[in-house]
């Protein structure tokens, strides 16, 4: 176990099937500090949005719709809670991640999730999403973006999958569908997925989650922000 600087931040990006999840969860419990996936709440509002019934297009009324939900909304290091119920499992399907591109590039959106993660985040914290490095923590004390094939990612995301949805969806389908969220997430113009000027980037393509985690606590140690 070790130790990290007092209000110590991590920040973590990368596309979709990168390994930032669980690389997150695995550092931040080495170092005792809350992990904080911020792709789970881009997916809350997605759900909130298709439960509904909110036209996507409509960004003042998902606005409206984000304003109300949030408050009855508790993000945690082990999931999202709603109304007092976890709803983690329901928000991690790949429809919900495909919805939760979309909403994502609506500025009103990323608004209003941007002060709930700068809060939360405030004591330190492993946050882990697309934007930390540049937007959410611009002065988080280490950044690293995690990189991966598309083909690769693509396998991972279909080796989670369960045997049903194997049968509905190829590995090929899978990484379309990774290739368009890439593409969207890079593409938009408000706070894209995008590597920060001072992080380390690291391709985990050929690496197992340990090698990487190994590698971020290396780094985090060599910069004496953890001993
Ligand atoms: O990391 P994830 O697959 O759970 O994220 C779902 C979507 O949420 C992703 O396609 C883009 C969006 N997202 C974002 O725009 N910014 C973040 N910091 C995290 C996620």
């Amino acid at each position: 176990m070790s130790t990290a600087i007092p209000h110590l931040q991590i920040a973590i990006d990368g596309p979709a099937g990168s390994g930032k999840g669980s690389v997150a969860a695995e550092v931040a419990k080495t170092l005792a500090l809350p992990v904080l996936d911020t792709g789970l709440l881009y997916r809350f509002v997605a759900w909130q949005v298709h439960e509904n019934n909110c036209p996507i297009d409509d960004e003042a009324a998902i606005k409206t719709l984000v304003e109300q939900q949030l408050s009855a909304m508790d993000w945690r290091s082990d999931g999202i809670f709603f109304d007092g119920k976890d709803c983690t499992s329901r928000l991690r399907g790949e429809d919900v991640g495909a919805l939760a591109s979309q909403v994502s590039a609506l500025p009103a959106v990323r608004q209003q999730l941007l002060a709930v993660q700068q809060t939360l985040a405030s004591h330190g914290c492993v946050m882990d999403g697309r934007d930390i490095g540049t937007v959410v923590l611009p002065q988080a004390q280490a950044k690293f973006f995690l990189t991966a094939t598309l083909r690769e990612r693509g396998r991972r995301r279909w080796l989670q999958l369960s045997d049903q949805a194997k049968r509905q969806q190829t590995l090929d389908d899978v990484i379309a569908d990774i290739q368009a969220r890439d593409q969207r997430d890079s593409e938009r113009s408000h706070a894209p997925l995008a590597q920060a000027d001072d992080a380390i980037v690291i391709d985990s393509t050929i690496m197992r989650i340990d090698e990487v985690v190994e590698r971020v606590l290396h780094i985090l140690q060599r910069r004496r922000l953890i001993h």
